[in-house]
């Protein structure tokens, strides 16, 4: 059994985390903060975890930091700039750090400080930690001290592309052309729990927008997976452009891209099955078949559905998830498993909710 704290419990992923979290058979919910709750019993805010867990609000002071230090595995479900403050004083503790948030996702210093706009607080630390895709970075994550979960659009758009990119990186050569387009679809969960006007239910209700246009956070993110993580050996020019649809919960990107006459004489179908045959939470839908964010609802499960059209030199890849399980709080389970030599599965292992 081990010990895990959550920093900034009464968010939407901080309260996944704990639904995660409570039934997961290894570990104990020893720590919850909350700067706005301290005091109060999470139950009395959600009461959804009536009879699943007792446990209170604690504030983020030195007291506090001093019991973080006493646990095996903090996760920080804050905004950006949060766990990157306390991660030193915890890694040299010997506790294992999570971020669900972008403090340890982008390796160049500049892109941070472009994207994010503030400095690193420990540019050393960033070095050592693993992008957390377990998919991908399963090995290294075995041994990771620190985390940086991905963002929710990165992990579809890195796990749409993988299959083509390892493609074009052991036949050494274009399978599909440069440009990328990436369409993106979320919920609004998404956002967090935060009082905006932008985020209002008559604001987003019977209500479709793009938003970001000029330049999203997620944009860096994943040009350095294709780039680094998955090695593309050929440039790609990305476009992803993000939407804001009506539904709490669910995300659904589809990526388009422009055959080569190379990449027109694969089965893409076949390539992603064998692709992820062994992943236990990917799923490639069959031939003809795309897949809905209900099909994923509350569970940490990706799907992928396939179209091919050689006439039109055209691949197109759906991807599906729960932005805020696979998105967000059940990828940093996953990867704790994968860190503490748990199956990876253990805790995760439940359906979908439909409807
Ligand atoms: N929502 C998603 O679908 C999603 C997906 C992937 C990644 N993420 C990332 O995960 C992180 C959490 O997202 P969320 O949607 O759960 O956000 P959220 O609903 O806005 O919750 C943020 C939490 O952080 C706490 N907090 C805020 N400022 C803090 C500070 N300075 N120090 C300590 N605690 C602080 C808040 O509680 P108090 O104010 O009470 O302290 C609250 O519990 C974000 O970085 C987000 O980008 C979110």
């Amino acid at each position: 059994m081990i010990s895990a704290a959550i920093v900034g419990g009464t968010g939407y992923t901080g309260i996944e985390l704990i639904r995660l979290l409570s039934a997961h058979p290894e570990v104990s919910i020893d720590l919850l903060t909350s700067r706005s709750e301290a005091g109060t019993r999470a139950d009395e805010i959600f009461p959804s975890l009536r009879g699943i867990s007792d446990i209170v609000f604690s504030d983020l002071g030195d007291e506090t930091l001093a019991t973080l230090q006493q646990c095996d595995v903090v996760f920080f479900a804050t905004p950006h700039g949060v766990a990157m403050k306390q991660a030193e004083a915890l890694t040299e503790a010997g506790v294992k750090v999570i971020d669900l948030a972008a403090d340890f996702r982008l390796q160049s210093l500049a892109d941070f400080e472009h994207w994010y706009q503030q400095a690193h607080a420990c540019p050393e630390l960033l070095r050592t930690a693993v992008y957390g895709l377990p998919e991908i970075n399963r090995e290294k994550l075995a041994n990771a001290l620190v985390v940086g979960n991905p963002g929710c659009y990165p992990t579809t758009a890195i796990l749409g592309l993988k299959p083509i990119i390892d493609a074009q990186n052991q036949q050494a050569e274009r399978l599909v052309e440069s440009r990328i387009v990436i369409d993106a679809k979320s919920g609004v969960s998404g956002a967090g729990r935060q009082a905006k006007l932008a985020l209002n239910y008559a604001e987003t209700t019977d209500n479709f927008k793009a938003y970001s246009v000029e330049g999203h956070r997620h944009l860096p993110e994943i040009e350095q997976g294709v780039a680094q993580l998955l090695e593309s050996q050929f440039s790609h020019r990305i476009r992803f452009l993000p939407h804001l649809v009506p539904m709490i919960r669910g995300m659904l990107s589809s990526i388009h891209l422009e055959l080569t006459e190379a990449g027109a004489a694969i089965d893409w179908q076949q390539v992603f099955g064998t692709s992820y045959a062994a992943e236990p939470f990917i799923d490639v839908m069959p031939r003809g078949v795309y897949p809905d964010t209900r099909s994923v609802r509350a569970s940490n499960r990706l799907r992928i559905g396939i179209y091919q059209d050689n006439e039109r030199a055209e691949l197109t890849v759906i991807v599906v998830q729960d932005n805020l399980v696979k998105g967000a709080a059940g990828q940093a389970v996953q990867n704790m498993n994968v860190m503490f030599g748990f199956d990876e599965t253990l805790g995760l292992n439940f359906a979908p909710i439909v409807p």
